[in-house]
């Protein structure tokens, strides 16, 4: 099958990005608003990008419930340059998409979900207390791509600080999966495990 992508539908084109661009890890993206009101949701448009400096994106795509199209946490990062990537655990996974919930912008998904906002060290928003892993980023470059429905925003973010819970590193301090348990969005509802690891050991020329 060979596609030209102007001449599908955004929504078909979205369902087969979403479909094979698998699993995807998922940022749990907290902010504040400019008056502290605290906000909560997941973005699996989500990745490293490097380590010098620290770097994290997110992409948070357009909305028409939303003034100027922007969900509440694009919002709130615009306007503040702060946010905390949380990363989602099996134990954590259901809270998440509570949090995915359409909410007004006035509901604190941390207290719609149950979930316990701890201070950040670096940034005003807070982090989620049950999640092991909290990325806390200040906001380096926003970049819009396209306009109105299916387009987006890239959000780059530089880490300022990090939290590890203490027993996620091995002997060898390397983070453990099987005791960070990370869950990945596939396509719809749909979620993944990372339970099964295999090695590859790359080919060196001498
Ligand atoms: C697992 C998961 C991943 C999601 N990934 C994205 C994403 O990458 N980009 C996006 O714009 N919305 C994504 N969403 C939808 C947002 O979480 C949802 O629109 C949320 O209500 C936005 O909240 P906010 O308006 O408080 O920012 C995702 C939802 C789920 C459940």
């Amino acid at each position: 099958m060979e596609i030209d992508p102007t001449t599908l539908s955004q929504q078909n084109l979205y369902k087969l990005i979403i479909g094979t661009v698998v699993p995807r890890p998922i940022a749990w993206v907290s902010t504040q608003d400019e008056n502290g009101l605290r906000n909560l949701a997941p973005f699996s448009f989500f990745n490293a990008l490097g380590s010098n400096p620290p770097a994290l994106m997110i992409s948070v795509n357009y909305t028409g419930a939303r003034a100027q199209g922007r969900k509440d946490t694009l919002h709130n990062i615009l306007e503040t340059g702060e946010f905390v990537v949380n990363i989602v655990t099996e134990a954590t996974a259901a809270a998440m998409n509570d949090t995915a919930t359409d909410y007004p912008a006035e509901v604190d998904e941390f207290a719609a979900a149950g979930l316990t906002p701890v201070p950040s060290h670096t940034v005003r928003p807070p982090r989620v207390a049950e999640s092991p892993v909290h990325f806390e980023c200040v906001l380096h470059t926003s970049l819009p791509l396209g306009e109105g429905q299916g387009s987006t925003t890239l959000v780059v973010g530089v880490i300022k600080h990090m939290h590890l819970r203490d027993d996620l590193l091995d002997d060898k301090g390397r983070v453990d999966i099987h005791r960070l348990q990370p869950v990945g969005r596939l396509a719809g509802n749909s979620y993944c495990y990372v339970r099964e690891t295999f090695d590859l050991v790359r080919k060196t020329l001498k």
